[in-house]
């Protein structure tokens, strides 16, 4: 959408939602339709703070509209949880591999979401459920600390309805009104009834989430063949350049940030 890919295009904040205390959803308006996979991400900027790379939170949509959820932690996201609606932001992209929804058709999908990783997640559902019949069972399971963290939590129920079986679950309630369930988002693995031979599974979250889902998908049988992982590293340039996202010899920003687990397995660093 601009002359160089490092040069970022403005978009304008149509809205700003808050989905909890730190993250906001940001609906915003391109000055073209962007074509990108679930998985994708976008560098956002704020003039004179600097970059960020932002994960697609929403399919591909043909309006020139686009959704982000930006957790506020430090310089850009904080000035971009200031800004006001009407006002551009910049954005450079889409960047980085995502998902080709086409690999997945017939198959069982488990889609395991830890804390901000339903945003991301959500640009896959939002995908899946608008061909819900190009898909065997999907299955979603969202784990987050406390049922104030819950993103997108009055989607779940339209979900749902469109054939998606959703776990949504929190570690602690600490009082809080809570429609879904207490604990782990590895609990409800063994009662799921998965079918080895043709369920896939995506994992987006911390790494610390991978290593116990992995451990918990591999006892129902799936291979790191059909666990896909998406990885979050140290990004700046997002286009293969500048070397800051290196997993070894991958580089996440172009080959990632969704990895087939499998080749993973002869690099260490990647799941540390
Ligand atoms: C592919 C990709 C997709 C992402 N998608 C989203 C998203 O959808 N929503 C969202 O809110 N954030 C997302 N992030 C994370 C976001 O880019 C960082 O939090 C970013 O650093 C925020 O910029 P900042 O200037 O506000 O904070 P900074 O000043 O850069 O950092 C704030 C704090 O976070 C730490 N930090 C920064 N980057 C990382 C990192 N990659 N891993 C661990 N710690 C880090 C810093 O050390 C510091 O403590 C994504 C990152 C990647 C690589
Ligand atoms: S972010 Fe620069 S090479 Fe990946």
């Amino acid at each position: 959408m601009s002359a160089s890919p490092l040069v970022p295009f403005p978009a304008r904040l149509e809205a700003s939602e808050p989905l909890s205390e730190r993250e906001r959803l940001f609906r915003l308006a391109l000055p073209a339709p962007m074509s990108h996979r679930p998985g994708q991400f976008v560098m956002v900027s704020f003039p004179g703070v600097g970059e960020a790379p932002i994960s697609i939170a929403c399919a591909p949509r043909d309006d020139a509209r686009l959704e982000l959820t930006i957790r506020r932690v430090g310089s850009v996201t904080q000035a971009l949880h200031a800004l006001e609606p009407g006002r551009d932001l910049g954005l450079r992209g889409p960047y980085g591999n995502g998902i080709d929804t086409a690999l997945l058709a017939g198959q069982d999908l488990v889609l395991v979401a830890g804390g901000l990783g339903l945003a991301p997640m959500r640009s896959l559902i939002q995908a899946l459920l608008a061909r819900r019949e190009a898909f065997g069972r999907l299955i979603l399971l969202a784990g987050f600390r406390t049922p104030a963290e819950a993103l997108f939590r009055t989607e779940y129920p339209d979900w749902t309805a469109a054939g998606m079986e959703v776990h949504a679950l929190v570690n602690r309630t600490e009082h809080q009104p809570w429609e879904g369930q207490e604990g782990l988002v590895t609990e409800p693995i063994p009662h799921l009834g998965l079918d080895p031979g043709r369920t896939l599974a995506v994992l987006v979250g911390p790494p610390v989430m991978y290593k116990f889902v992995v451990l918990e998908l591999a006892a129902c049988g799936l291979s790191s063949e059909h666990i896909f992982v998406d990885l979050e590293r140290r990004m700046k340039c997002g286009i293969g350049k500048c070397g800051h996202c290196q997993i070894e010899d991958l580089y996440c920003c172009r080959q990632g940030p969704v990895f087939r687990l499998s080749d993973l397995e002869t690099r260490r660093e990647a799941l540390a």
